[in-house]
């Protein structure tokens, strides 16, 4: 087979970025620090994930696969609780990636758990996460999770619009429940992310805006309502974000609606809740903030607005979810075919694709990956990983230098794919979910069994 090792340059009329062709790595079998797994190196050129060499994980446990490193999702744990103040909390994200070993994982290290909907917050108590750790959001929770929250003894409930707080004042009048209610605040900081992950600006459908006052009403009516116990603010700016200033104004405005509301009510909040969003490194360009340094910055500001006002420092709450995860997990596929556009391109079609990492399609995301069954010393080629899906949006990795000796029957491995991958897939072309499998200490066991297509036709009933 012909492949070019350096394009000529753009054909076909495909809009290309102003920086095409990338410049290929100076070492295609290194594994950047900070995208892969802390547990992960090569022996012989073979790519070893929590001791496991990724050729015995594909034989046994098939492809597409997604690999979790147990041990750097408890290594992150750690760095957070390490980095906030001791009677701080860090509450894991389950959007991230839900399952119940994960949960117990993260809850077994110490950390609540932050559920969105009804099933993360059935997952959250068939893990055994004590409820008192787990707190309940979302835009639009019916009446149902609600009672459920409310019955299963949920430490928090984090509101977010009017009608929530009526439906929750409704359900705690004639119950001895008496919940912790945090509002939802929309600080109008503009965050640095793609639109869909940006939740701070005004115009969206999260949370009470502050600069219309919805903030200071929804604060006056949760404390209205004799079933309901006011615990204090949250606020999340959004997702996948690397400047911090945007945490900090956030802080800022929030702790300002703290002093606000206790000028007008008498109250001091308990409980200052400033979400998720840090980012993490997909690609060698990515330059995250670190998140132990992070996390005790906003620890600081929190102190110094706190003792500025007069207030006393409430219990500072962050939600990770794609730090906590992301860098975890990685995903094995076999490289199926190979076609070559000249002077462009080559395309490198694996057996998953947009079902098992949506990302690339919906965000425009870029991730690394790099030829994991083998070391090889051949040449870069500038190709895109592709899938098995039926449109031409099915890209893994946009831009991906790989060795021109590259095969079918290669494993290939895309790092950072632990958060929001396996969440978000789907079954589309009826392509099978795969399967997470955890690594530990030279150890593999299936965390989330793999779809077959009998999973597929049981719900099809016709
Ligand atoms: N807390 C709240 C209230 C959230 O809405 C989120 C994420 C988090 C915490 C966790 O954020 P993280 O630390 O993971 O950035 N599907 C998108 C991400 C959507 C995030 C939604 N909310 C993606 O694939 O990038």
């Amino acid at each position: 087979m012909s492949r070019i090792a350096h394009p000529a340059g753009p054909r076909h009329g495909d809009v290309l970025p102003a920086d095409y062709p990338p410049a290929p790595p100076a070492d295609l079998n290194a594994l950047h620090p900070g995208i892969w797994p802390r547990g992960a190196w090569r022996s012989g050129g073979v790519l070893m994930l929590g001791g496991m060499d990724v050729r015995d994980l594909a034989a046994e446990f098939g492809t597409p696969l997604y690999v979790c490193d147990e041990q750097d999702v408890r290594s992150r744990c750690r760095d957070y609780l390490e980095a906030l103040g001791p009677g701080d909390r860090v509450c894991y994200a389950a959007k991230a990636f839900c399952c119940r070993a994960m949960l117990r994982w993260v809850s077994s290290e110490g950390l609540g758990v932050d559920v969105c909907t009804g099933g993360e917050l059935e997952v959250a108590l068939a893990a055994g996460v004590p409820p008192e750790n787990i707190a309940l959001h979302g835009n639009n929770k019916t009446v149902d999770e609600l009672s459920r929250a409310l019955s299963a003894g949920v430490g928090d409930i984090v509101v977010d619009s009017f009608e929530e707080i009526a439906r929750l004042a409704y359900l705690t009048e004639e119950s001895a429940a008496r919940p912790n209610v945090l509002v939802r605040v929309t600080t109008g900081v503009e965050a640095h992310t793609h639109e869909f992950m940006a939740t701070a600006h005004d115009d969206q459908k999260f949370g009470f805006s502050l600069a219309s006052g919805a903030a200071e009403e929804a604060v006056r009516r949760v404390i209205a309502s004799p079933g309901l116990s006011f615990a204090g603010l949250h606020s999340h700016i959004g997702s996948q974000i690397f400047d911090t200033a945007g945490f900090e104004v956030a802080a800022q405005r929030v702790v300002g609606l703290a002093v606000r509301i206790r000028d007008e009510h008498g109250i001091e909040i308990a409980d200052l809740d400033l979400g998720g969003g840090f980012g993490i490194a997909y690609t060698e360009e990515d330059k995250p903030p670190e998140v132990m340094e992070l996390a005790r910055r906003l620890g600081a500001i929190v102190d110094g607005q706190c003792q500025a006002a007069g207030l006393a420092r409430p219990r500072l709450t962050v939600e990770p979810g794609r730090t906590i995860v992301g860098p975890s997990t990685v995903t094995l596929y076999t490289v199926g075919t190979i076609k070559d556009v000249d002077g462009l391109r080559t395309y490198v079609s694996v057996d998953g694709g947009m079902s098992d990492n949506i990302r690339t399609a919906l965000y425009d995301a870029s991730y690394a990956c790099a030829l994991a069954s083998r070391a090889s010393s051949a040449p870069p080629v500038l190709c895109r990983v592709v899938g098995k899906h039926c449109e031409s949006g099915d890209i893994v990795v946009r831009h991906a230098y790989l060795p021109s000796d590259l095969a079918p029957g290669d494993l290939l491995a895309v790092a950072a794919t632990g958060a929001y991958c396996r969440e978000m897939a789907s079954n589309y072309n009826h392509v099978p979910r795969p399967a997470v499998v955890a690594v530990s200490a030279g150890t593999a066991r299936t965390i989330v069994r793999r779809e077959s297509i009998d999973d597929l036709l049981r719900l099809d009933v016709g």
